[in-house]
């Protein structure tokens, strides 16, 4: 009846604050990879179905001190950009954008050198426990569609955009889409590409619009977009009051924020997930949740670029509003989302306590906005989810067998009384790269440590 059967403990994530624990469970993985059934050691079936698929051979048992995570899921991430990432980091966004950033995007008009990079990070973030990625690649079309394709191959759900960015005025002319109309015809036939390799991609890849954002878009291409979402109806990303710079220069094009001239165009939808979101103002937040548009909250990046702390705490729980976590490669130098969540924590109490000591303590801060360590776990995993609208990121029935495997015998566990809440804690904290020793999506091997080769 299932495919295989695991037993081992997992965490999964309840909703923001709680996190589920299930202690030396059955995990039942269907024939399409989805969880089909959990069950608990005093439940009568246990030893039954444990002895039914040792014997088929399709049984695995997790060692003592290995756990079960969700896969993370990275809301926010441009390719292209790790070719550069760890490096770049000395300027703010528009400089940054000019200097280092459009004369690295525009290389991967060399198919050559796309797939080189492509590959090698798709690799690594599977490696790091990342099991869907939504992906801004260039404005290539031949170069983002062999982005999806590498997804599709190496067994990773990807979501991933071509990139526009058709204003004459605004974008280098040795970087940008040679027309608008250009912009839309290849956006449509990417879309096209991409729903077609999604046919026969078991874990899904899927084509997203990426207005990369507002100002190096025309309207045209930004009415255009939104019309394209509708007619396919697609994912949507891009960048939103990200910045001093990037949020002025909106006002001033329309007189309003990102999120109110994003829905103008159509493009704050259910399957919209906007990037920073530092700069919202309440009224922005409200269309957030009414229109069930997401937020990928990128800690780490907005340290260096976002002039501000995206206020996690209230978007969740004062405006309801979906949240996930994103690496933003380069703008954050870290592939990892153990890093990310670790960020994400601290980002907030600095925003909590405030960090100017000339100012009184009681005005230094913004009281209610520091996050748990299970609500940064969270955004890492089911609030992707719910950002991207697909059964990811928990461990639940129904729900992708997406998930890393994470040794904890190098982490300061000292007495077998450790609380399961605690060791959970120290994974978050304290595990590495090397500390994940497999890695599954949707009921398939894509990582093993101690294996070389890739079982997909
Ligand atoms: N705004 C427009 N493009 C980008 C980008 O590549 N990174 C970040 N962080 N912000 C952007
Ligand atoms: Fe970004």
């Amino acid at each position: 009846m299932f495919n295989f059967v695991v037993k081992g403990t997992a965490f999964s994530s309840v909703d923001p604050k709680n996190v589920n624990t299930f202690e030396n469970c059955l995990f039942c993985i269907s024939e399409t990879g989805v969880i089909g059934k959990i069950i608990a050691p005093e439940s009568e079936e246990y030893d039954q179905i444990i002895e039914e698929y040792s014997a088929k051979n399709k049984f695995q048992e997790l060692a003592p001190d290995q756990y079960i995570l969700p896969g993370f899921i990275d809301l926010h991430i441009h390719a292209p950009q790790w070719a550069q990432a760890g490096t770049a980091l000395d300027l703010p966004l528009y400089d940054w954008l000019n200097t280092y950033t459009f004369p690295l995007e525009a290389k991967f008009a060399d198919g050559d050198f796309a797939e080189t990079v492509y590959s090698d990070l798709v690799t690594k973030l599977i490696k790091n426990g990342t099991t869907t990625a939504l992906y801004f690649a260039t404005v290539h079309r031949e170069a983002s569609r062999r982005l999806a394709e590498i997804c599709s191959e190496k067994g990773q759900r990807g979501l991933v955009g071509k990139v526009v960015m058709d204003d004459l005025e605004q974008n280098p002319a040795y970087y940008r889409d040679a027309t608008t109309a250009v912009a839309l015809e290849e956006t449509e036939l990417f879309i096209q590409e991409v729903l077609e390799l999604n046919k026969k991609t078991p874990q899904g890849v899927y084509p997203v619009v990426t207005p990369r954002f507002i100002p190096s878009c025309t309207d045209d291409s930004l009415k255009g977009l939104g019309a394209l979402a509708a007619k396919y109806d697609v994912h949507i990303q891009s960048h939103c009051s990200e910045s001093d710079w990037a949020h002025t220069f909106v006002q001033e094009r329309f007189g309003k924020n990102d999120a109110f001239a994003l829905n103008d165009f159509g493009l704050m939808t259910e399957k919209s997930v906007m990037a920073h979101c530092g700069f919202l103002s309440d009224e922005d937040m409200k269309l957030f949740a009414e229109k069930g548009t997401a937020v990928a909250h990128c800690p780490i990046s907005n340290a260096y670029f976002g002039n501000a702390v995206t206020p996690v705490a209230k978007l969740l729980h004062e405006h309801q509003v979906e949240v996930g976590l994103g690496s933003d490669i380069s703008g954050g130098f870290s592939p990892s989302l153990f890093d990310n969540i670790r960020q994400a924590v601290m980002s907030s109490r600095m925003l909590e306590d405030g960090v100017d000591k000339s100012c009184c303590s009681e005005k230094r801060g913004v009281s209610g906005s520091s996050i748990t360590l299970n609500e940064a776990f969270y955004l890492a995993t089911a609030g992707g989810g719910e950002s991207l609208s697909l059964p990811i990121g928990k461990i639940a029935v129904d729900y992708a067998w997406d998930i890393q495997i994470i040794d904890s015998k190098e982490l300061p566990i000292f007495s077998e009384e450790e609380p399961l809440m605690t060791i959970f804690q120290k994974i978050l904290y304290l595990s590495r790269p090397k500390n994940i020793d497999e890695v599954w999506i949707q009921g398939r091997k894509v990582h093993d440590k101690n294996k070389k080769e890739l079982e997909v």
